[in-house]
């Protein structure tokens, strides 16, 4: 029984429990459901403590690629990071012209780099010296100048995740930093080549701010370096990385993350770019399932079986990533420690273990939050378990900005 106390659940801290129960009637469940107002003042905060500084935000489209997001992220006056020729044609799709999007990835194939030179991309974030000759090939035999920013990889521990940490030499991306100023003048040389930033990116979820300030003052002093040589560029790219409070505490200040890059840069008079991603739509969605079996027997745990799984949030399975899980309506009761676990044959599918919950029932409508980011991008169709719908909610209203795929869609690839 639900009880009266209705109390809206901070899960639903996105909307009042009323919607998330509509939302759940009509589209069902799994479904993300998304909150574009909280995912627009997480824009505005982060843009606006740039102040008067000459910058660009460019959103990684990586964390949420769907096309109304990226859309409305676009409106608010972000470029995109792109980590593939995919999320490059969503951007385009989306309204965002090719001087408005980088284009990064460890393993660009040469038909994707050919593609990002024809399109003329605001820049190719270059990863090693084959790949710069690789480039610098393409754009001679296309009689064009490819804008190149080298990925500069600082070794500054992030500590974060081992799994999302990428600024360590024992990481494979980019190049090491002091072998930088050689690859600057060999892009000079190359008159298919036009050096136009430094890009660095030591991580994801990266919650103190300390190393992302020490690769921001890296970046910053090859800058200075390189204009010691008379070599010229247009842009520092500072990354991504700043991590949330998935625990609910007090997570890193974005804005004054923002303070720090400002202030590493000194007046460099260089366009500050930066790609945050889970810090714009990671707290701005949730994953709405609904409890399909509660086993307790005496002499085991007790488990909370919901709908949704490791298909549709890999996180806690990919890295033992913690996510809070609220129930939609609070029962009344002791709470319980319980095992929260979604319905596929793996046993890392798991989202929590021994947490202490509200009691919960079959049928109950739970929400996961912080599911905004790396959530649906990450999903798959393990199982044939069908993609679930994405809800996005403005103000009153809410919408299906994409529908649950069903077997069909699944299957049209396919041929028997
Ligand atoms: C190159 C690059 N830029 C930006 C990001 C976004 O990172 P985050 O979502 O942590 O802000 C990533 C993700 O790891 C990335 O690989």
């Amino acid at each position: 029984m639900t009880t009266s106390r209705d109390r809206q659940a901070s899960g639903a801290a996105l909307a009042e429990a009323s919607v998330i129960d509509a939302i759940a009637a009509e589209a069902g469940t799994p479904a993300y459901v998304y909150n574009a107002g909280v995912l627009r003042s997480a824009y505005r905060r982060l843009d606006a403590a740039f102040g008067a500084v000459p910058h660009a935000i460019h959103y990684a489209m990586k964390a949420n690629s769907a096309l109304a997001i990226v859309r409305l992220v676009r409106s608010l006056g972000s470029g995109a990071d792109a980590n593939s020729m995919g999320e490059v044609d969503v951007a385009l799709r989306c309204g965002l012209h090719p001087d408005e999007i980088v284009f990064t990835g460890v393993g660009k194939r040469g038909d994707e780099l050919e593609r990002a030179v024809a399109l003329g991309l605001l820049a190719i974030n270059v990863e090693s010296p084959g790949e710069l000759d690789r480039l610098a090939r393409i754009a001679a035999d296309r009689g064009t100048v490819a804008r190149v920013a080298l990925r500069v990889n600082p070794d500054i521990d992030a500590q974060s995740h081992p799994h999302i940490s990428t600024g360590l030499k024992s990481n494979k991306f980019g190049v090491p930093i002091d072998a930088a100023p050689a690859l600057f003048r060999e892009i000079a040389a190359r008159p298919s080549l036009r050096a136009v930033g430094i890009h660095v990116h030591i991580g994801s979820q990266i919650t103190s701010l300390d190393p992302l300030q020490r690769a921001a003052e890296a970046v910053v002093a090859l800058a200075r370096d390189l204009r010691g040589d008379g070599l010229a560029i247009e842009h520092l790219d500072f990354g991504g990385g700043v991590g949330i409070a998935y625990d609910g505490g007090t997570g890193p200040d974005a804005a004054e993350y923002v303070r720090r890059i400002v202030e590493a840069a000194g007046h460099c008079g260089l366009k500050l770019v930066i790609e945050p991603g889970r810090v714009l739509v990671g707290p701005a969605g949730v994953l709405l399932t609904r409890v399909v079996d509660v086993k307790h027997l005496p002499s085991a745990k007790r488990f909370v079986v919901l709908d949704a799984g490791m298909t549709e949030l890999m996180r806690p399975a990919l890295y033992g990533a913690f996510h809070r899980i609220e129930p939609v309506h609070e029962r009344a009761g002791a709470p319980l420690a319980c095992d929260v676990v979604g319905p596929i044959c793996e046993s890392t599918d798991t989202f929590a273990r021994d947490r202490v919950l509200p009691p919960l029932e079959v049928g109950d409508l739970v929400v996961i939050r912080d599911c905004g980011a790396y959530s649906a991008v990450m999903g798959s169709n393990y199982l044939r378990r069908p993609l679930p719908p994405e809800v996005l909610m403005d103000g009153s209203e809410w919408r299906v900005i994409r529908r649950r795929q069903t077997l069909d869609d699944m299957l049209a690839l396919e041929s028997d």
